[in-house]
């Protein structure tokens, strides 16, 4: 009874300081800066993408560093009939009850450290003060989730099938490069399992060859006014994550 009373106090602290953070968040959203302003869009309007914008997002990120200069990525942009065809496939296998199965190895919650599961929680917070008690339950947000957030652009970044560690984590910097560029052109965005779990739909959709491993999906489009995307998240305080030793 003790322990727990102590574990409840110890996350209750934590919370704390998250919401202490907040301030600090709110001060930074307001900022011109780039970085501050992006956020996952759960809810993308009907307009569309041109393909000169997202040639030009595309080209942004390929400015992101990787190993030796090996840029180990390539692109394959979803939109228009391959876009509708994918998400209505994608609604049939969840309809089927079909087990998602991604190309990289799905995180158990046994993986995660004690302070990831701890983030994990304050994440449900944020999205449950910006829907309502429901939180990812929210019909309007399982809705949003299972037609892809209604992205008029899903980008696919795949890599070789024996990509090292390194490979994947130039395409995450790629990736990052990516979203801040779309920000900085007014494009919204949302890197999103939900894109890249059934990897069969979308390889054969998008003619991917089977050399190809998609590591992540990334939506793109134009925020719409959903309470969705008020979802505002915060970050760790930088004390813990931050070991500087002189
Ligand atoms: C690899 C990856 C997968 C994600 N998958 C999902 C997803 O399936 N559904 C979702 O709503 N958000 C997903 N997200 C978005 C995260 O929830 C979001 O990035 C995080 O809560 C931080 O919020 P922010 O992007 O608004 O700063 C994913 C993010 C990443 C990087």
């Amino acid at each position: 009874m003790l322990t727990l009373t102590f574990i409840y106090n110890i996350q209750y602290f934590i919370k704390t300081l998250y919401i202490n953070d907040i301030d600090n968040l709110e001060e930074n959203m307001d900022s011109e800066n780039i970085i501050y302003q992006r956020k996952s869009i759960r809810s993308f309007s009907s307009k569309k993408l041109s393909d000169n914008i997202i040639e030009e997002i595309v080209l942004d990120g390929t400015r992101a560093p990787s190993w030796e200069n090996a840029q180990p990525w390539e692109v394959y942009v979803a939109t228009g009939n391959s876009l509708e065809n994918i998400r209505k496939q994608y609604m049939d296998s969840e309809t089927m009850g079909k087990a998602p199965k991604s190309d990289l190895t799905i995180p158990g919650l046994g993986e995660w450290s004690k302070t990831s599961i701890s983030n994990v929680e304050v994440w449900g917070e944020s999205v449950k003060e910006a829907v309502g008690e429901k939180g990812t339950s929210d019909p309007e947000m399982q809705n949003a989730d299972h037609n892809l957030f209604y992205a008029p652009a899903i980008v696919y970044i795949t890599a070789n099938i024996n990509a090292s560690e390194y490979s994947i984590y130039d395409i995450g910097a790629f990736g990052q490069t990516l979203m801040l560029a779309a920000k900085s052109k007014g494009v919204d965005s949302i890197p999103a399992f939900q894109f890249v779990k059934y990897p069969d739909i979308i390889k054969n959709v998008l003619e991917i060859p089977d050399n190809q491993k998609i590591v992540v999906g990334i939506g793109l489009g134009y925020a719409d006014n959903s309470r969705l995307n008020n979802i505002l998240t915060r970050r760790a305080p930088i004390d813990q994550i931050l070991h500087i030793k002189k």
